[in-house]
């Protein structure tokens, strides 16, 4: 079988893409191979100077924009700054296992960076967004758990890589749910997931569990990682395919479709979790807001 990789890009030229997190590890692998293919890539990131300085000598239209997207005020304040068509929206940033901290908004860290924020994001974004959002998984969605009472880890005691696990579970939800409404009103724009596998990348700088480097003869170069999220992002998939390294556990290799975990095709789960997930971002009542239940 042939084996996909940056050089079956599609050209790109007159399409915008926005990544968040992209200044350094597969987002910025990911922002550079779709501008050499001629996409406008923004990159929404924290540090925007060292960002800036990524992509300096990089070919291709990129633009540089503040999003810290654990900041519910500068998601907000992202989305409310854009203007005109937006192709395709990539939720890339991301934490894994880092200890216990809440946010300026009072919410836990690690769930916010991976789950809330992009689910605030996206639903600002959402009538922009002409073709798809990519929401950036992780195999390690299999073994997550949400607890709906206690999404946001205040009452149970708090441990880093089950937070990562149930955030990259509530992703995978998340576009279920979303592809869902957008099927429902007629929507062309699909909800598509990708995994990695696992990459060399620094996302386990903080893991005590360290599962990236006790694994590591089964890593997977970030080149090769990012190949997931420039297929899901470009190749014409189902809605809420699940894009992901075609080897052994879907942890390496080329670029396929694959089946998400049994988890994350619960449709009961994913409709209580937005409506869940809706109340923590304080979005309820905005009848603008992203995507409305059908009917
Ligand atoms: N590497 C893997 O094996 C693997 C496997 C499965 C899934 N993933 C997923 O792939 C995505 C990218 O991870 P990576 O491997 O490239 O890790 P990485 O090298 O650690 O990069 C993470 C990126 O996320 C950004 N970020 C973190 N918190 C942010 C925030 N609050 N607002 C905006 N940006 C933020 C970081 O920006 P700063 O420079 O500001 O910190 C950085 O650019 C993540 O969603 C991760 O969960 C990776």
């Amino acid at each position: 079988m042939t084996k996909w990789t940056t050089e079956n890009l599609p050209e790109l030229a007159g399409r915008t893409v926005v990544i968040t997190g992209a200044g350094r590890g597969l987002g910025l692998i990911t922002a550079r191979e779709l501008a050499r293919a001629g996409a406008r890539v923004v990159l929404g990131v924290r540090d925007v100077g060292k960002a800036r300085t990524a992509v300096a000598e990089l070919p291709g239209a990129f633009e540089v924009r503040p999003l810290d997207v654990a900041d519910l005020a500068s998601v907000r304040a992202f989305a409310d700054s854009w203007s005109g068509d937006l192709d395709v929206l990539i939720n890339n940033a991301g934490v894994m296992d880092i200890p216990a901290e809440r946010t300026g908004d009072g919410l836990d860290r690690q769930t916010t960076t991976n789950y809330t924020g992009p689910f605030l994001l996206t639903n600002l974004l959402l009538d922009h967004v002409t073709d798809r959002v990519v929401h950036v998984t992780s195999q390690l969605h299999t073994q997550g758990k949400i607890d709906l009472a206690d999404l946001d880890w205040r009452t149970r005691r708090y441990r880093g890589m089950a937070a990562y696990q149930a955030s990259k579970l509530a992703v995978v939800l998340f576009s279920l749910e979303l592809q869902r409404r957008l099927t429902a009103r007629g929507s062309r724009v699909r909800s598509v997931l990708a995994s990695p596998g696992i990459a060399r990348t620094g996302l386990a700088a903080h893991s005590r569990s360290n599962v990236v480097n006790r694994f590591k003869f089964l890593t997977n170069a970030p080149e090769q990682g990012a190949l997931s999220v420039l297929y899901a992002a470009t190749e014409d998939v189902p809605g809420n395919a699940y894009v992901g390294p075609d080897g052994p556990g879907g942890l390496r290799g080329y670029p396929a479709i694959r089946r998400q975990g049994k988890a994350g095709l619960d449709e009961a789960l994913a409709g209580r979790l937005w409506d869940r997930t809706a109340d923590l971002v304080g979005a309820v009542g905005q009848p603008e807001f992203g995507c409305p239940q059908p009917g």
